[in-house]
């Protein structure tokens, strides 16, 4: 496949200091669905994944584990973290840790940049601290506790106390970065999205920007500042240049050349770091800025954000288990606009699992291809009386393969599925209307059942090709089921921006037999 414009995506790097639940799963999702997209529309597509490692969080949750960070963090990685990759089907193409060498290497370099070029100088600093967000918090993100933390101050996002914290430490000459990310954001209107992140942070980044403490000294779980390792580097400087350290900001030109800048995706919660403070960072290193960041919303449980320190985590594995990885992709992208909050419901999932995926696609894959073996001996036939309806058919394919590429592009994953399911429910109705069972039934009608049954098989093809970043495992087998790989060679290669161009499954292709792409789940499972 030739190598087209590089697309480089990545999500958060997680803090491996516990399990991950379905909000991790979502951004999981979401990139995986975006770079598969790209991949197969042969863009040079690279995605990035990972886990940070270093900081205050990390180092008390081995603690109270009695073990070190290190080993904490191998332990969770190992077992939940890389098994989470596998879970979703995400096809990464790497996987950071903060603690490798490459990176640390590359935070050093990095930090020694902007020392040496006086964007770094110590400073005295006093504030609230919460570790939860490993972060300094203004009054006003501060609430009064309640329950066993009356009368105390906690974080309004974790709900737990901070800590005054009271530091002599290493500051990013951040607040002189204002105009120049101000005129930023007016300039390219798409570096922030979606509109309300925008404007979130344009808001925020206008009352003011204030220089950044971006060193600690009362623990050493972290890169050391190489000018005076008393010190280690804060962990969201550290995390974020991940992003860079991945693809050989400090050792490998060519490969950073040809993947940066990359797209973001973010939780809005960390969207400040990744929208203020990293093009911030960037700028002052003489970097180019990220493409884009972009925010998603949370799944809430229950009207609130899910959590595991909330007791509303829940396990992907809960999900996959019943459902499988390709309705746990297809049943988050679809239900919540990219970009807004969703509320997680199982009646939901399970409604959506048996009317959209099986009732409505695994049923029509199933369908076609019984008729095909039954009436044409498993071989295509050649569409000799193509019709009205049959044009419509085309029609639809072609404009629904175009919306949903230009919705990608958008970053509306939500609005792509929606568009190819278009394909999906027009196939369902012409079936219903052509009636090709009953045409079987009739000698005189052998063309026009020819045509229904080359007209759904080729939509079919079509469906396949444009599913496949969203649900992988079903399309894989009803490509092998369609037969369509001697002819058109491997799934994962079809060109998916040219995927509504009709005719591509040749007349004479012979086809399988499907088993249910989407299996009726029994009610014991689901009240599990
Ligand atoms: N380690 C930092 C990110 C550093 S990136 C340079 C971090 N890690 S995290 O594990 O706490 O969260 C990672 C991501 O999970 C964030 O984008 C956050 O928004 C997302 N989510 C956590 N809970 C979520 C939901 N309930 N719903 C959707 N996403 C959620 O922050």
């Amino acid at each position: 496949m030739p190598e087209g414009r590089s697309f480089y995506i990545t999500t958060p790097i997680f803090y491996p200091s516990d399990v991950p639940h379905i909000g991790h799963g979502y951004t999981e999702v979401a990139a995986d669905v975006l770079a598969r997209w790209h991949r197969q529309a042969g863009d040079d597509t690279w995605l990035l994944t990972g886990t940070d490692e270093h900081g205050q969080k990390m180092l008390r949750t081995a603690t109270a584990n009695d073990m070190g960070p290190r080993e904490w963090a191998d332990r969770l990685v190992r077992e939940s973290w890389l098994p989470l990759l596998e879970t979703l089907d995400i096809a990464n193409d790497d996987f950071i840790r903060t603690t490798q060498e490459r990176h640390e290497r590359g935070v050093a370099a990095f930090v020694q940049r902007l020392f040496d070029t006086g964007f770094i100088e110590a400073g005295d600093y006093e504030g609230y601290y919460c570790v939860g967000c490993e972060e300094y918090k203004q009054t006003s993100e501060l609430v009064s506790g309640t329950g066993r933390f009356e009368g105390q101050l906690v974080c309004a996002i974790h709900s737990i106390p901070v800590e005054l914290l009271q530091e002599r430490n290493y500051f990013f000459r951040m607040s002189e970065f204002q105009d120049r990310l101000l005129a930023l954001y007016e300039e390219r209107p798409d570096f922030v999205q979606p509109e309300s992140a925008r404007n979130e942070v344009m808001q925020f980044v206008r009352s003011g920007l204030s220089d950044l403490s971006i060193s600690r000294s009362t623990f050493d779980w972290g890169v050391k500042v190489p000018w005076d390792e008393r010190h280690i580097v804060y962990v969201w400087f550290d995390a974020l240049l991940n992003y860079v350290t991945a693809i050989g900001y400090d050792g490998d030109e060519a490969t950073f050349a040809r993947r940066w800048p990359a797209v973001h995706l973010v939780g809005k919660d960390i969207l400040r770091f990744h929208a203020v403070i990293w093009p911030a960072m960037l700028l002052a290193a003489g970097l180019d800025v990220p493409k884009q960041v972009f925010a998603h919303g949370w799944l809430l449980v229950g009207g609130e954000k899910m959590s595991k320190s909330k007791l509303t985590g829940i396990a992907p594995t809960q999900i996959t288990d019943t459902f499988g990885s390709d309705a746990f992709r297809y049943y988050f992208l679809r239900a919540i606009p990219f970009g807004q909050d969703g509320s997680f419901s199982w009646e939901d999932l399970a409604a959506r699992y048996q009317a959209e995926l099986a009732n409505g696609f695994g049923n029509l894959a199933s369908r076609v291809l019984a008729m095909v073996g039954r009436y044409r001996d498993g071989v295509v036939p050649a569409a000799t009386e193509a019709g009205e309806s049959d044009l419509r058919i085309r029609e639809v394919v072609r404009a629904s393969a175009i919306e949903a590429d230009l919705a990608i592009e958008r970053m509306a994953p939500h609005d792509a599925v929606a568009a190819i399911w278009r394909i999906v429910d027009d196939l369902n109705l012409y079936l219903t209307q052509e009636e090709p069972w009953a045409l079987a039934k009739r000698p005189e009608a052998a063309g026009r059942l020819d045509a229904v049954l080359a007209t759904a098989a080729e939509g079919l093809r079509a469906l396949a090709v444009l599913l496949s970043p969203v649900i992988p495992k079903a399309c894989a087998k009803l490509w092998a089921a369609l037969g369509a790989e001697p002819a058109l060679g491997p799934l994962l290669q079809q060109p998916i921006r040219a995927a509504g161009d009709w005719g591509q499954l040749p007349a004479g292709t012979r086809v399988g037999t499907l088993e249910p792409l989407f299996p009726r789940i029994e009610q014991e499972a689901l009240s599990a």
